[in-house]
């Protein structure tokens, strides 16, 4: 046994700004960012936070699954970018929802969605939980250098939640990272301490907290794991390109995603769902708020099977395979 989703709940910042924006401040244009990453607009926190959000997408997610926070069992939030270091994100949404239930963070940065999903399987494995909320959220904009062209343009703010109860329809659940520091980081806050010898490996820079990128690295490894995730989530939950509904890839550039769809010819490309044009990059939010819009828009229908895929900073990747039975909306 493992679970079911029985309701998705998202939240977006009230502030949205375009490309043009963001080229007011940035030698950045329009053109350039539509092109090189298929964004047009993303929404960014300003007054409100990240939990803020999180505890919206968790209350959407209950209602939509018909049931209430004292009926669950854990909280799980896949995010990087928490307001706090302690106490973890889940313990903020569970204090602010009215749940009793043990809750914990997981970081696997982009991917965490996902790995958070692939840990809920092992708590209905262990018959250990019937109903759980599972949360992806982030706000990137709170760690991006905002002098930065090359960041500031693709990451963006959101959560988004799903609630699970006992079911059979993860089909199959994969988890991976290859270490490594360089290519994709940010440093954690150092604290005072009168015996710290050492700087951070580039120079006890403050900088050294905003997020990193190699871009162009990240897009290798992205491109090319994508699309051999996707091959092998499919043969090891048994399914053809033919028996795949959708994929719900992680938003992370448009460019990205139709390479992976450009080596998967067996699944149309329109099955490969996006909202990265309106949404940005949300990180551990990605998959999570694009499953809800699709899902509220009456996308999916019951027995529709969706493959989801990530990738992220670690590096880690993230796959799974599930069978939709979702409450049905109407289109
Ligand atoms: O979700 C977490 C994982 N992160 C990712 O998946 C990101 C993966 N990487 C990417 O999406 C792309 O590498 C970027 C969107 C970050 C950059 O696109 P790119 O096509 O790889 O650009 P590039 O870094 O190769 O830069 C090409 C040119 C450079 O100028 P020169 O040297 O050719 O004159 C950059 O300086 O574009 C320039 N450039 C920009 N120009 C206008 C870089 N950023 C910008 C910008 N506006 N925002």
């Amino acid at each position: 046994m493992n679970f079911t989703i029985l309701g998705t709940g998202s939240a977006m910042p009230s502030l949205c700004k375009t490309n043009d924006d963001l080229s007011k401040f940035l030698d950045t244009s329009d053109e350039w960012i539509r092109a090189r990453t298929g964004i047009e607009q993303r929404y960014l926190c300003g007054e409100e936070s990240i939990t803020d959000l999180s505890c919206l997408a968790a209350e959407e997610a209950l209602r939509e699954a018909g049931i209430g926070a004292a009926d669950l069992d854990l909280i799980l939030c896949a995010t990087a970018t928490s307001e706090y270091r302690i106490p973890s994100m889940a313990c903020l949404v569970q204090e602010r929802i009215g749940a009793q239930c043990a809750a914990f963070d997981i970081n696997a940065a982009c991917s965490g969605f996902l790995y958070a999903l692939d840990i809920a399987a092992g708590y209905y494995a262990r018959k250990k939980v019937k109903h759980m909320l599972v949360i992806g959220a982030d706000a990137l904009s709170e760690i991006v250098d905002w002098t930065d062209r090359s960041t500031a343009v693709i990451f963006a703010d959101g959560a988004g939640a799903a609630v699970l109860g006992e079911g059979d329809d993860l089909l199959a659940s994969r988890i991976g990272a290859r270490g490594n520091r360089a290519v994709l980081y940010a440093e954690n806050v150092k604290g005072n301490s009168p015996f710290r010898m050492r700087d951070s490996e580039d120079g006890a820079q403050c900088e050294e907290q905003y997020i990193h990128m190699d871009g162009q690295e990240v897009f290798r490894f992205a491109s090319a794991s994508m699309t051999r995730e996707l091959k092998q989530l499919m043969k090891d939950a048994g399914l053809t390109g033919k028996d795949v509904s959708y994929v719900l890839p992680h938003q992370a550039n448009r460019r990205i995603i139709d390479f992976a769809s450009s080596k998967l010819p067996e699944i149309a490309s329109e099955r490969f769902l996006t909202n990265i044009e309106k949404r940005g990059n949300t990180s551990a939010a990605s998959i999570p708020v694009l499953m809800d819009e699709y899902n509220k828009k009456g996308t999916f229908k019951h027995g529709d099977i969706l493959l989801l895929t990530a990738f992220g900073g670690g590096l880690t990747t993230a796959s799974c395979a599930l069978r939709w039975n979702g409450k049905q909306y109407n289109k």
